[in-house]
Formats: structure tokens, C-alpha cells, sequence
């Protein structure tokens, strides 16, 4: 193996940019040179590339000026949704961009969607490709964690504080929508970990009349003479059918007669996908890299490196398995209808703390 390409693809994360750098320092170091694929699957199509490492008298190094990628969010090589690659003749050309460049393995940084087109690639084209899991969401089945997710809840653990702080200052209840259009696990962590009064989950479907009977009893039950409650914060997954800015406004009018509550709402939005990847973040990219550069040299393809799984073939890394790509997709496949055991988990999770989040 003598040349290595990577892209981003799908949603950005913070940590992108990180397992970007690391990919490229990790590839000169192994004697690879590491070509970067601009803007995801399209960029591969299209046959938009620029060289990572150059060659120097000490063999091969990162090419200049791109260190600064280790501590910043985004994606610098850019991402896309690409509509062509769904496709097996968008697939085949691909894999012939590839063949041009002389590319002999390919690292995929990217969500489930991203990874299941890297299957595709790898299992029609025959190209040697390696999948590092990388999306807020946490919705990528046999991993335990995605480079994203740790920096988008620091984002809205912070954002609950400061919602909290105007809040107690009024007396108010505040419906804050977090990312997540079919995983609730951001609402779900975040929500426990800002001790919200409330979490709403696009896993337990309820109806917008059902989730206002629940919100009214816990506002009427809140912020009566013996609980003195001063603040009411609500954490909801953007994947919840009901649209928010509505549910504020219904919750306030069904409380009215208590004359003292006002109810707000937030969308947080794609601020919770920006921002500077957190230490946890940094060190998910550096060493799922080691083993995706590892993977590739090592003559392996069609794999995702997972974190802290509990399938896939043992790497040098205690924490790093390599689960194949086929299975990361039945696994998310099972997350996404409900019937995987982790979604089932977290929904026995957060049915053992409600009564306590309420208090
Ligand atoms: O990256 C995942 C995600 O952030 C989801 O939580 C969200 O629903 C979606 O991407 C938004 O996508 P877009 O940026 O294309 O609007």
C-alpha cells in the first residue's frame, strides 16, 4: 500500500478535522501518502483531490499549514449528503476516480448513512475502505460512541445553564430542542446531565395532546407553595412530532390560570454541531485513526473501528474493535425502529430516572 485517500462525508462533527490530521500525520509516518477528498462522496465522483503529505528529505510529512485542523470543528476537506453516490453508476464512478488517483485504500469519516455508502463501495467496487464513526447523533450501531457527540452535549450542557440562569430569574418554563432527528440520545444524556425537569424522545412516540397532558401536570406540579421550583427546563429531541415553538405556546395557554408562568422555547439547532472538539473528542479521532491507518496497512477493508464495543475483532487498542460494515448496518437499522437492545436500554434509562427528574 503506497497511497491512502480520505473524506468527510454527511453531517460535520467537531473531532472531523482532528481524525483528519491525525489520518494524515498517522499515513507519512506509515510511508503513505494521504490524498483528501473534497466534499464527501460528490468530491469522489467528481475527482476534486489535493495532496495531504509531500514528500521532504526525511521521507514523507503533512503538507504545510494544516496543524491548525487539530483543535477545530468542522470539516476542512467539506462534507455533502451526495444524492449520486445512492446510486450504483455514482458508485462506480467513484470507484474509478479512485483507480486514477492510484489510491489503494480509502478512510470514510462520517455517520451511519455515510458508513452504509462505504459498504456499498466496498462491496461492488472492491475497494479497501475503513469507516471511523463521526456524528453527534450517537445513532451508529456497534459503536459506543461517534467523534462529535462529547463536544455536542459540553455545547448543550452549557446551553441548559445559561437557559437555566434567565429562567430562574422569572419563574419559567423552557422547552429546549436539541439535534437529533431520529435519535434522542443527545435529549437523553444531556437532559439527565443538566438534571432537566423533563425529556422527550422521538423513541417513545406520544401524540402533541399526550405530551402537553404530561408537560401541564408537571408545570401545575412544579411551581406550587410546598415545591417552589423557580425553574422548569424541558429537554426535547428535534425528531419529537410536535413542533416546538407550538408546544411553548400551547403548554403557556393551557396554564394560564396560574397567572405566575410564562413558558419559552429554544431551538438550539446546528450550533450544538460547531465548536472546538472537547479533549474527549480529540482522543476518540486520534486513536479510532490509529486504527483505521492500521486496518488499511494491515490488508483489512469493509470494517468500522468502533469504540468500546462489544463485537468486532480486537485492535492493538483495548478500546478499539473492528466491527464489519454489514453488521454496523443491521445494528443501526435496529436502533433506528427501536428494537435494538441499546435503544431499549436507554429507553429503561430514562423511565427509571423520570419520577426523579420531576422532583
Ligand atoms: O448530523 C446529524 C444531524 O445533525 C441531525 O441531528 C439533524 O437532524 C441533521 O443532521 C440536520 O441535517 P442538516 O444539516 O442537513 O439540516
Amino acid at each position: 500500500m503506497r497511497r491512502i485517500a480520505v473524506l468527510t462525508s454527511g453531517g460535520d462533527a467537531p473531532g472531523m478535522n482532528t481524525a483528519l490530521w491525525a489520518t494524515i500525520k498517522l499515513g507519512a509516518a506509515s510511508n503513505l501518502e494521504v490524498v483528501g477528498v473534497e466534499r464527501g462522496y460528490d468530491g469522489l465522483i467528481e475527482g476534486t483531490m489535493r495532496e495531504l503529505t509531500r514528500a521532504s528529505d526525511e521521507g514523507l510529512l503533512p503538507a504545510p499549514g494544516l496543524a491548525w485542523l487539530a483543535g477545530t470543528g468542522g470539516t476542512f476537506l467539506e462534507s455533502s449528503r451526495s444524492e449520486a453516490f445512492r446510486t450504483p453508476e455514482g458508485r462506480a464512478e467513484a470507484a474509478a476516480t479512485l483507480g486514477r488517483a492510484a489510491i489503494d485504500g480509502l478512510v470514510v469519516i462520517g455517520g451511519n448513512g455515510s458508513l452504509t455508502g462505504a459498504h456499498l463501495l466496498a462491496r461492488e467496487q472492491g475497494v479497501q475502505v475503513v469507516g471511523i464513526p463521526a456524528s453527534i447523533d450517537n445513532d451508529i450501531g456497534g459503536t459506543a460512541d461517534a467523534i462529535g457527540v462529547d463536544t455536542a452535549l459540553n455545547t448543550i450542557l452549557d446551553a441548559c445553564d445559561r437557559i437555566s440562569d434567565t429562567a430562574r430569574s422569572h419563574h419559567r418554563a423552557f422547552i429546549l430542542e436539541v439535534m437529533g432527528r431520529r435519535s434522542g440520545y443527545l435529549a437523553l444524556t444531556s437532559g439527565v446531565a443538566a438534571s432537566a425537569d423533563a425529556v422527550l424522545l422521538p423513541e417513545r412516540p406520544k401524540t402533541a395532546s399526550e405530551i402537553l397532558d404530561q408537560l401541564e401536570d408537571l408545570v401545575r406540579h412544579s411551581f406550587t407553595a410546598s415545591r417552589r421550583k423557580r425553574r422548569l427546563l424541558i429537554i426535547k429531541a428535534e425528531g419529537v412530532d410536535a413542533p416546538t415553538m407550538q408546544l411553548a405556546a400551547d403548554l403557556e395557554a393551557r396554564v394560564a390560570d396560574l397567572g405566575t408562568v410564562t413558558v419559552r422555547a429554544t431551538i438550539l439547532g446546528h450550533i450544538v454541531r460547531g465548536g472546538r472538539p472537547t479533549y474527549h473528542d480529540r482522543m476518540l479521532a486520534g486513536r479510532l485513526a490509529l486504527a483505521a491507518v492500521g486496518t488499511l496497512t494491515g490488508g483489512a477493508g469493509d470494517v468500522m473501528v468502533a469504540w468500546n464495543s462489544d463485537t468486532g475483532r480486537r485492535t492493538i487498542d483495548p478500546a478499539v474493535t473492528l466491527v464489519p460494515l454489514d453488521s454496523m448496518i443491521t445494528e443501526t437499522d435496529r436502533m433506528l425502529d427501536g428494537s435494538s437492545e441499546v435503544v431499549q436500554r436507554r429507553i429503561r434509562l430514562l423511565e427509571e430516572v423520570e419520577g426523579v427528574l420531576a422532583l
